[in-house]
């Protein structure tokens, strides 16, 4: 039986909200706007993943596919400094992908659970696990197709966390609610539809806040304290 660690985001604030962290043998999904720190919070993790359990790490490598092209790897350097790590043994720690279609993501998740079957993993990211859909499936005809094989890549995931003790981080766009009427004064929601909201376990929805400051808060866990929490995003990486 496995047990479920919990990496720290940098932010106590965060963590608390979290219930510790990140939690391996489950999927964490954060979306909003542009700029909102979803990647900033994937670059912190793939340094805070790799501390040890009593520094609030899951002392273990980390999978990143990037469908976007934004992973930064000189940014981690500033990171591993804040956490007092050496960068460049950090870096060695990142297994980094980048996907150019739907398809060249889920094949390189099948490689990666290979991989982690052999190394101690303790983080899987996706950034973006949706974008590559978007585009791959953009006709109007394609929705259904396209939620079927997104499906398909999350239940994926899901295996992945639970075989492995892997936390799994995705990070998931935007789109324009069309329910939202003149009374509803910020009508977006995460895309993906039911889908996502199904095989997400924990939902995080972040937005911009003043300069480095950013909110976030738990979205759609009726059992969860409401409440925003606010984080700050910073050359050493997410903090309070
Ligand atoms: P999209 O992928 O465009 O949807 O946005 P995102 O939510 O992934 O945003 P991201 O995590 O890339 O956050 C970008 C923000 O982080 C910007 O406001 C940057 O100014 C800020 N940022 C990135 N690097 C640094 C840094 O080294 N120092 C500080 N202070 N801020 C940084
Ligand atoms: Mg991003």
């Amino acid at each position: 039986r496995k047990s479920v660690v919990r990496i720290t985001t940098g932010s106590q604030a965060l963590d608390e909200l979290l219930g510790g962290g990140i939690e391996t043998l489950c999927i964490t999904e954060a979306f909003g706007e542009f700029r909102s720190g979803k990647t900033q919070l994937a670059h912190t993790l793939c340094v805070s993943t790799q501390l040890p359990i009593h520094m609030h790490g899951g002392n273990g490598k980390v999978a990143y596919i990037d469908t976007e092209g934004t992973f930064r790897p000189e940014r981690i350097v500033p990171i591993a400094e804040r956490f007092g790590m050496d960068a460049n043994a950090v870096l060695d720690n990142i297994i980094y992908a980048r996907a150019y279609t739907y398809e060249h993501q889920y094949n390189l998740l099948l490689g990666l659970a290979a991989k982690m079957a052999e190394e101690p993993f303790r983080l899987l990211i996706v950034d973006s696990v949706i974008a590559l859909f978007r585009v791959d499936f953009s006709g109007r005809g394609e929705l259904a197709e396209r939620q079927q094989k997104l499906a398909q890549m999350l239940s994926r995931l899901t295996k992945i966390a639970e075989e492995f003790n892997v936390a799994v981080y995705i990070t998931n766009q935007v789109i324009a609610d069309p329910g939202g009427g003149m009374f509803i004064s910020d009508p977006k929601k995460p895309a993906g539809g039911h889908v996502l909201a199904h095989a997400a376990t924990i939902r995080l929805m972040l937005r911009k806040g003043k300069g480095e400051q950013r909110v976030c808060k738990i979205f759609d866990a009726p059992n969860l304290p409401e409440g925003e929490h606010v984080f700050q995003v910073t050359s050493g990486g997410i903090m309070d």
